[in-house]
């Protein structure tokens, strides 16, 4: 080392001077200072630096996804930060917990001088809304009250592909749905016909079942069988997803479906933990939405939020309104119990003992 550089030390390297004088409650600025704005703030500051770190792995993520084919190594390295995203997940959807040993009297002793600041300015939380797959919601009134460079900033990353997005077209480039003169989906429709018709059988012939029974469990049957049907129709698959039924592709549909089936095999084993890996991302994010509308409805009742919006009736409905990858939970709708599955051809399973180049 040179003599002349300066001997690093901790405080230094981590601009704490900066980090810990950045805390200044409101309350101080109108008298006395309420005892718990300090908490509140310190868990915001966390929160947005996890953030910032999430954000981080989902830039390279999102960049080692843009560029296909992905072969393993890559893939590994996606799914040890996608690892990384859901521990910190994990983290900040615990430190709900923190922020609740502050009573609801405690938070009125500073609430008010809050407004019109509030957790929906929080850009780097819809910039993750955005990069996973939200770009849609953009034009929800919650933009409203980001500043201008905040707004041009959001709308130039919606521009991005998305994590969603990019997943979409990675599905339904994978090349072994045909193979030679196997037609995969021929054979799954055939399997799921003797299912259904085997399930019919059962229906009618329980003899629990009056005449009533019977005929509503066949319905459901009957609902069922609409629901496969567009799996082997690609127009009914579109009309569902007009409907909103569906966000993926058809053919990203089938591949995912594909992987879920055959995920034993070597080839599939990766493509199936980051399939897993993206419902956990969803699945975090979506407890964190509940936790933090049940803390607020704890906090503040019925009342409206800081920011203006309804406050907990608001959050309740993102939980349900704001899901990213609820396609992949809904395909569980399309198993085939292993012992029906189709067999597949000895080359097709050879070949699916390596790594695609697709
Ligand atoms: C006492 C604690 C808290 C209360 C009472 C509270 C209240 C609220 C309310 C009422 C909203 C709806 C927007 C509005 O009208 O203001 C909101 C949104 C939000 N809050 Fe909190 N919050 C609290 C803690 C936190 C914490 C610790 C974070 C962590 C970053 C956070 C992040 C957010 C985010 C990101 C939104 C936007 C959510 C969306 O639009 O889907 N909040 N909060």
């Amino acid at each position: 080392m040179n003599k002349e550089t300066p001997t690093l030390c901790y405080s230094d390297y981590l601009k704490l001077p900066i980090l810990l004088n950045a805390q200044v409650p409101e309350s101080t600025q109108y008298g006395q200072q309420a005892h718990d704005e300090m908490l509140f703030i310190i868990t915001h500051q966390t929160y947005e630096l996890w953030f910032k770190q999430i954000l981080y792995e989902l830039y390279s993520v999102l960049d080692l996804f843009a560029v296909l084919p992905l072969d393993e190594k890559k893939l590994y390295t996606l799914s040890t930060r996608l690892r990384r995203i859901i521990k910190i997940q994990g983290v900040i959807n615990q430190q709900i917990n923190i922020m609740e040993t502050m009573t609801p009297l405690d938070f009125l002793d500073f609430r008010d001088y809050l407004i019109p600041a509030s957790g929906f300015q929080s850009r780097q939380f819809r910039e993750i809304e955005l990069r996973l797959g939200l770009s849609h919601h953009l034009n929800s009134f919650s933009y409203g009250r980001f500043s201008k460079e905040d707004k041009t900033y959001l709308e130039n990353s919606a521009q991005q592909p998305s994590l969603f997005e990019l997943l979409d077209v990675w599905l339904a480039r994978m090349p072994f749905l045909e193979f030679q003169d196997f037609s995969f989906w021929n054979s799954y429709n055939k399997a799921v016909q003797d299912m259904l018709d085997n399930d019919v059988k059962i229906i009618k012939n329980n003899p629990l079942l009056n005449t009533s029974e019977q005929d509503f469990q066949l319905q459901a049957l009957q609902s069922t069988q609409q629901n496969f049907d567009c799996l082997f129709d690609k127009n009914k698959y579109r009309q569902f997803q007009q409907k909103g039924l569906f966000k993926l592709s058809y053919e990203a549909t089938l591949a995912a479906l594909f992987i879920q089936l055959y995920r034993d095999e070597p080839l599939l084993q990766l493509p199936f933990k980051l399939l897993n890996q993206l419902m956990d991302i969803d699945a975090e994010l979506t407890q964190w939405r509940s936790n933090h509308a049940l803390m607020v409805q704890r906090m503040v009742g019925t009342k409206i939020g800081t920011g203006g919006s309804s406050g907990h009736d608001y959050l309740k409905s993102t939980i349900s309104g704001k899901r990213i990858f609820a396609d992949l939970f809904n395909l569980s709708t399309f198993l085939i119990p292993r012992s029906k599955l189709p067999e597949l051809p000895a080359l097709l399973i050879r070949n699916l003992g390596f790594y695609p180049t697709a």
